[in-house]
């Protein structure tokens, strides 16, 4: 699967989940969040994000290896708790925490 990691969080540029064939992003208030039970491996969602948020399931960097945890427990509470997987791009969230290059 792929996995959304820390530039993420704060930023929520959510061009991702335009692009994504199988609709399995999901977000809380903080970032968004790939549900591996989903996602085909298309890598579509790569490319757009304006902070190289993504990455497949083996390239995680080594600092961010929880995330792949995370994305997996996040996105099926998230599911779990009725909330729709995004689909369309949102205002971005561009936060004090988000780290834009
Ligand atoms: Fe969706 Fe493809 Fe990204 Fe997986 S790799 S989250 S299927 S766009
Ligand atoms: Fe987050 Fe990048 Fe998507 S900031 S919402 S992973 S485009």
């Amino acid at each position: 699967a792929h996995v959304v990691t820390a530039n993420c969080y704060d930023c929520k540029y959510t061009d991702c989940c335009v692009v994504c064939p199988v609709e399995c992003f999901y977000q809380d208030e903080m970032m968004l969040y790939i549900d591996p039970q989903d996602c085909i491996d298309c890598e579509a969602c790569v490319p757009e994000c304006p902070v190289e948020a993504i990455y497949a399931e083996g390239n995680v960097p080594a600092q961010w290896q929880s995330y792949i945890q995370l994305n997996a427990e996040k996105a099926a509470a998230l599911k779990a708790a009725g909330n729709a997987h995004i689909t369309e791009k949102q205002e971005p969230k561009e936060g004090p925490e988000c780290k834009k290059k």
